[in-house]
């Protein structure tokens, strides 16, 4: 059979994001069987984005404690997945929030995420597809999006595989506001990633980094305790 034949169909499940008063039901996909896997490997798709990574829940229940960082911020979400840092950020406070992604399929999810968790009619909440390191997706963003430079950057486990590191970085300095942005990113090694290579990336593209406390992170349904032991929270910031 031909890749083209292979028509794949994707069941949708529901996964949780849940702290304090804050529930979110976000929508994924389930999990594939080894043989669409296999096709989707060799058609070359991304499908990461599809389900809720552990970085994201990481990052989100560390977000809530941040709240009055929120409070009238511009906020990115990149390589969003199915936007559930974005949209915790306007729940927040936050004026106004881009949720982005690379994959389209995953702009899909997000927009029925917006919709299932009230964001329907909300004007101050956005997806915009933005693939790091493509100049044409770049520029592209630069004209949808009201916004040119954000106060805050949110980013969870999207470094996954090593070539991303050289595209992720210039794209978040990019949009970041020069002097006085912020990014949080959460990061658990994977593929090679290790926070080794995390900081040193950082450092080249001209961020400098601390790592955020995780006492506030708790283990649940959807974050195991390794994950939470595994994973760093950074707040990067612009170097001069
Ligand atoms: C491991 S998933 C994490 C998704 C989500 N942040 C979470 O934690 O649930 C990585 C995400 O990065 C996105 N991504 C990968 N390469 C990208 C690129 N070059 N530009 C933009 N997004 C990208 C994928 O589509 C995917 O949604």
């Amino acid at each position: 059979m031909e890749d083209s034949d292979f028509e794949i169909e994707y069941d949708k499940e529901t996964a949780h994001f849940k702290n304090g008063e804050i529930c979110f039901e976000i929508l994924v996909v389930s999990e594939l069987p080894i043989e669409y896997l296999a096709q989707l490997e060799s058609k070359r798709e991304e499908i990461s984005g599809r389900r809720l990574w552990p970085g994201s829940s990481i990052l989100g229940q560390y977000l809530v404690e941040m709240e009055a960082q929120f409070e009238g911020k511009n906020v990115l979400e990149l390589g969003a997945g199915t936007g559930v840092c974005g949209m915790l950020s306007r729940r927040l406070g936050a004026a106004f929030v881009a949720v982005t992604d690379g994959d389209s399929e995953c702009i899909s999810l997000i927009n029925q995420n917006f919709q299932n968790n009230g964001f329907r009619d909300d004007q101050y909440i956005h997806s915009f597809f933005l693939k790091w390191g493509d100049t044409v997706s770049t520029a592209a963003f630069s004209e949808a999006c009201p916004i040119e430079s954000f106060d805050l950057i949110v980013a969870g486990d999207v470094l996954y595989k090593k070539e991303l590191l050289d595209m992720f970085f210039p794209t978040a300095r990019s949009l970041l506001t020069p002097h006085t942005g912020r990014m949080y990113l959460c990061h658990l090694p994977r593929a090679g990633v290790t926070h080794s290579l995390v900081q040193e990336a950082a450092g080249v593209h001209g961020f400098s980094f601390s790592i955020q406390s995780k006492t506030t992170i708790h283990h649940s349904e959807e974050v195991e305790m390794d994950d939470i032991t595994n994973s760093e929270i950074y707040l990067l910031t612009l170097t001069e």
